[in-house]
């Protein structure tokens, strides 16, 4: 006997941040739901977020913590579901949080209070889950649209895909999403690893002998006005922590970014005030970065002689730092992907395609990437609740 079609008013596919939410919000306007993922167990990348405590929002969350070809997209959506609308879910469910820092929210114990909650949200309401969703095939229907999978056919009404982006391929992660988009005429965006550790070579390979040295820095990308101060950690291959992780988003292959070293502290002060030799270089420099770094830099970043003006060079460069990344570490070890379908093709307040009534795209599959600290969950809740009670 062949499989029954079953017909609902949604199918939500992906059940990730976005797509759990977006179902229980829909289901709970008693529309029937169904949510389809290839995977067998939901929310998987919310289990590994936050080191596992799931930074699950950003108190201090604003359009212009977001990249998207269009800045203003992501406005609408962002004000009508808050950081507080989400902290209130969270309260409710007596779940213990804090901020551990720049307006980062996380669980006190497990990022599985999270996914608890809003798998509690949608038997609230009443969402059919399907797992093992493997190979979905989607076409028009006259009612709406027809989908074919591993675990039968469905119809509905309204199409929700929440598939996410491409980062972290063994969690799951495909290019469905850009792929559905394409096949009912939307535009992408290319997408492109984020928030990512950048690679070092050639010359600047010496800098992956510091891994594990990590100090607070400035770091800027030239071509666009953003800098962050956040630490920033040298690895066995590159440079990562939050600083470059945020940094990353902006880079463009070829470009170099900055680094100043000790934002907004002169470090040469007493070399160009007391003995100019290198024992008050090594010592000046330690007295404002780790040992191992402040050696490094006493190597490669000597001044070129001991006058002011090329000591007052060397306290530029040491604020003015260039690295030449040679790549990322790619959608492996990327926390999230830039890019995506392209938001010009979606309606603000609802995320509903323009030109596909019925059909909606939420969370990171749309191009609208969070910086790091809880605003790409914050997207996804956002984008969620929109389509949710617009499906
Ligand atoms: P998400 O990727 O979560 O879900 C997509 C779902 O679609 C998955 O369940 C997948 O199995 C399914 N799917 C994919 N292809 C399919 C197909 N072909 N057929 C059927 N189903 C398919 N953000 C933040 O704000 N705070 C944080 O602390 C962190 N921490 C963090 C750590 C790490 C290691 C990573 C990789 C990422 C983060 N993030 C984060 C980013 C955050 O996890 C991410 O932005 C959201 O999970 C995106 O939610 P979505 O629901 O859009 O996609």
């Amino acid at each position: 006997m062949p499989d029954p079609i079953r017909s609902y008013d949604v199918v939500v596919l992906g059940a990730g941040a976005a797509g759990l939410m977006c179902a229980a919000v829909a289901g709970q306007r008693s529309r029937r739901v169904a949510l389809l993922d290839h995977g067998s167990l939901p929310g998987r990348k919310i289990l590994i977020s936050g080191g596992g405590r799931c930074n699950f929002t950003n108190i201090h969350c604003a359009p212009d913590r977001f990249l998207s070809a269009n800045p203003h997209f992501a406005k609408s959506a962002l004000a009508l579901y808050t950081p507080r609308h989400f902290l209130e879910l969270v309260e409710k469910y007596k779940i213990s949080y804090h901020e551990k820092t720049l307006g980062q929210l996380f669980c006190d114990h497990s990022a599985h209070a999270i996914l608890n909650l809003l798998l509690a949200e949608c038997e609230k309401g009443r969402v059919d889950h399907v797992s093992d969703a493997h190979s979905i095939q989607v076409e028009r229907s006259s009612s709406g649209f027809r989908l074919e999978c591993a675990k039968g056919e469905f119809r509905c009404e309204s199409l929700v895909v929440a598939t996410g982006g491409l980062s972290i391929p063994k969690l799951g992660a495909t290019a469905f999403g850009y792929d559905l988009a394409r096949q009912f005429g939307l535009g992408i965006v290319e997408p492109r690893p984020a928030l990512v550790p950048l690679l070092l070579g050639g010359k600047e390979s010496s800098w992956t002998q510091l891994a594990g040295v990590s100090t607070l820095v400035r770091a800027s990308a030239p071509s666009t006005k953003t800098s962050f101060v956040e630490k920033l950690l040298a690895t066995h291959r590159g440079l990562s922590g939050p600083a470059i992780l945020q940094i990353s988003s902006y880079w463009k292959r070829g470009e170099p970014i900055f680094v100043d070293l000790t934002p907004d502290q002169a470090i040469l002060a007493p070399v160009v005030q007391g003995r100019r030799d290198a024992p008050t270089l090594l010592k000046a420099l330690r007295e404002h970065l780790p040992q191992r770094l402040a050696e490094h830099l006493a190597q490669i970043a000597a001044p070129q002689g001991w006058s002011n003006a090329a000591l007052e060079a060397c306290e530029r460069s040491l604020h003015h730092w260039p690295f030449y990344p040679t790549g990322t570490e790619g959608y492996a070890k990327a926390e999230v992907t830039a890019g995506g379908v392209d938001t010009a093709h979606l309606q603000a307040r609802t995320m509903e395609s323009r030109n596909v009534p019925g059909l909606f795209f939420i969370g990171e599959v749309v191009d609208v990437t969070g910086h790091l600290g809880g605003f790409n969950f914050q997207w996804a809740w956002a984008s969620a609740v929109a389509a949710g009670k617009a499906v």
